[in-house]
């Protein structure tokens, strides 16, 4: 396991947060932490109505949240982290809300660029990303490539993403690739997404209390456990991210096993 370092938290957290923050480290790294943790960063614009901001306000916030806990989930030794950004449906939101998105994605990925290439992070955008602005799509790519033999954290930015349109993807892409039916199997399908090479997801991690995946890595969900904070993601701090992996711990993954049976090998 990866020596752990406290990061130096952006906003000062009270002493209580900084001693609950402290304990709950030490507890969570008794046990293995979740490889691959995916979030749904949902709440931003009901945070900002609450404090009587704009859907904006709220969006920057988020994205200021995103730089804490990626840094975050690489110091506990997380291996993967997919952020749900913008889905195939976000289009429909008021243009004004679109462009403020974009904008901030493409900021995220030009500002944090040589701080996540300095801590070792692989990043990548995910999703039908032909279809964003030629300028996002540039700097996605210098980022990709810089970052390619990075060996630490895997970083995935979901943005322009659908589940079911992955899936369509990969399909369509076997179809013209003349693949034939006997061929076709689950771990041919897991190679014909989007990122391959990023194992399913542990923990699904949705914030601001809504039950439901939102076409969210619905291949890859199958087996992952499933964690709802009613917490806005703009109040998703450190200390939400250990309760999370807590809960994720105390949890028996089955796979469509028995409890006996678990209980029979891990002894
Ligand atoms: C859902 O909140 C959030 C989004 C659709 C966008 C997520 C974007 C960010 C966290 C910021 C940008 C990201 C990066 C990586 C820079 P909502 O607007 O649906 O909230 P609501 O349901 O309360 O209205």
């Amino acid at each position: 396991m990866k020596e752990f370092k406290l990061s130096e938290a952006a906003l000062p957290m009270t002493t209580d947060r900084q001693n609950l923050k402290t304990a709950l480290t030490k507890e969570v790294l008794q046990k293995p932490v979740p490889r691959h943790v995916a979030i749904i960063m949902d709440g931003n614009g009901r945070w900002a109505k609450e404090k009587g901001r704009t859907r904006i306000k709220g969006h920057q916030e988020g994205a200021r949240q995103v730089k804490k806990i990626v840094r975050f989930a690489d110091d506990l030794g997380v291996r993967f982290v997919t952020l749900y950004a913008f889905s195939v449906e976000n289009w429909a939101r008021p243009s004004f809300e679109v462009s403020a998105l974009m904008r901030l994605i493409r900021t995220y990925i030009v500002r944090e660029r040589d701080e996540l290439h300095a801590e070792g992070v692989r990043f990548r955008l995910v999703g039908r990303l032909d279809e964003l602005a030629p300028e996002i799509q540039r700097q996605a790519e210098i980022s990709a490539k810089l970052m390619e033999k990075n060996t630490g954290l895997t970083l995935s930015l979901c943005i322009n993403y659908g589940g079911r349109a992955e899936i369509i993807d990969g399909v369509k892409r076997m179809i013209r690739e003349g693949l034939p039916p006997e061929r076709i199997t689950e771990d041919l399908m897991h190679d014909y997404l989007y990122a391959p090479d990023v194992p399913d997801p542990d923990l699904i991690v949705r914030t601001s209390g809504e039950m439901r995946l939102s076409n969210f890595l619905l291949w890859q969900s199958a087996y992952a456990e499933l964690y709802v904070t009613p917490v806005f993601w703009p109040d998703f701090d450190d200390v939400e991210f250990l309760k999370a992996i807590k809960v994720y711990q105390d949890r028996e993954r089955r796979f469509g096993k028995t409890g006996a049976q678990i209980t029979a090998n891990s002894t």
